[in-house]
């Protein structure tokens, strides 16, 4: 058969990360490729007992259809909760429940942009929102980073160059795949500037409640005073990322049209689930799952900043997070991220090699990304030195 599909699906190609699962699947490989959060910070127990007690005593609620909006008593606990904690959203916002974050991105470009409109974004930044983008035909810019988040002369540029900008996407706060969190110094100036170029702020913020050290730095939805920005949330990475539960936090203007965008795709979100999350913030325990996740990885992420700092050739340039579940390693110029993959692979070490994370992916790209949530501390300990003697051999070839 010659089936026919469309302009939209074509330029998709599957994620490089779930083509690496096929490896990954050797028991023998050491993976720290994947960024999928540690199942020992499940709330396992919690989950159980509120499952069955809400299967037992509200069973018709929990399998019955309800509205697209999502489960009014979570909508209503996240909307106060978030306000009076974090200072994000004004009486002109409202809450919506969506199916993960990831659904925010598909229904913001659905409802927010045209074909060749432009979406500009971090550049290297996370595959499921650029592969989103591109499903819609816009177009795709990328503004590289630095340090502390964008390089503002090439975001202001690509503000003033680009093709209808319609949508910037930023994930402030330990980035995938980068670990940088934006200072507040810069969120400033680039809320100054959507707002001086009329683009509306995807924030998309799932790692903001894993930070080991440091201070927490304001959302910019904290400081939308023009009502531009669109927050989104997730329990995927401090609850369960197989109960698909994310959120949006947005003025009820947009949140009408997303939530009409989202019937068409969904209905809504799991109801089932829903009820289960609400329950378990109503008893209180999200915050000491939290500080168990962030002990847990604060300990694997030092371990493997000592083992960098140990091993690691010191042309290597790596990130050094606060939070989140990954950091970043830059090569030299001249190297070359997908070789050295496959020459880590061979090794039966799996990375994900930066080029991937790009808007463009036709170029080479001389890094990678390392997560550290899912490989064990005696992983670890057993794969960085390896590691290290791999680039010291890769980089020594390039000479
Ligand atoms: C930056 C970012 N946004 C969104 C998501 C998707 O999260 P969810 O599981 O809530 O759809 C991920 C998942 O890894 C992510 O890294």
């Amino acid at each position: 058969m010659n089936y026919h599909f469309s302009d939209k699906i074509l330029p998709l190609k599957p994620s490089a990360i779930r083509e690496m699962f096929k490896y990954t699947e050797n028991p023998n490989i050491l993976s720290f490729g994947g960024g999928n959060p540690a199942p020992e910070t499940f709330p396992i127990a919690e989950i159980r007992r509120i499952s069955a007690d809400i299967l037992q005593n509200r069973y018709v609620e929990a399998l019955q259809y309800g509205i697209t909006e999502g489960y009014r008593p979570l909508r209503e606990r996240l909307r106060s909760q978030l306000r009076e904690l974090h200072n994000i959203g004004t009486d002109s916002d409202n809450v919506i429940i969506i199916s993960g974050a990831q659904q925010a991105m598909d229904l913001v470009s659905k409802v927010m942009t045209n074909e060749g409109d432009t979406v500009l974004s971090e550049d290297p930044s996370f595959i499921g929102a650029l592969n989103c983008f591109r499903s819609y035909n816009t177009n795709l810019a990328g503004v590289p980073m630095a340090e502390d988040g964008m390089d503002l002369a090439a975001l202001e540029h690509a503000m003033k160059t680009q093709p209808n900008v319609r949508l910037l996407y930023m994930i402030p706060t330990f980035q995938n795949p980068t670990g940088i969190t934006t200072s507040l110094e810069k969120r400033k100036k680039i809320y100054e500037l959507i707002c001086q170029y009329d683009v509306i702020l995807i924030e998309d913020n799932p790692y903001g409640d894993l930070r080991y050290a440091g201070e927490e730095i304001p959302t910019f939805k904290s400081m939308d005073e023009e009502h531009r920005v669109i927050y989104v949330g997730s329990f995927s990475k401090i609850i369960s990322p197989g109960i698909r539960l994310g959120y949006i936090v947005a003025p009820a203007e947009i949140n009408a049209k997303l939530t009409v965008a989202k019937q068409a795709a969904d209905v809504h979100t799991n109801m089932f689930f829903q009820m289960v999350v609400d329950q378990y913030l109503e008893e209180g325990n999200i915050d000491a799952n939290i500080a168990r996740a962030c002990e847990i990885y604060s300990r694997k992420l030092n371990l493997m900043l000592d083992l960098i700092d140990e091993y690691f050739p010191k042309e290597v340039k790596t990130t050094r997070p606060q939070g989140g579940l990954f950091l970043w390693c830059d090569l030299p110029a001249e190297a070359d991220g997908v070789k050295f993959a496959d020459l880590a692979l061979r090794h039966e070490l799996a990375i994900v090699p930066g080029q991937t994370f790009m808007c463009r992916t036709n170029r080479p790209y001389p890094g990678f990304r390392l997560n550290f949530s899912m490989p064990s501390e005696a992983d670890i300990r057993q794969g960085i030195p390896v590691m290290g003697q791999i680039l010291k051999a890769y980089l020594a070839d390039l000479q």
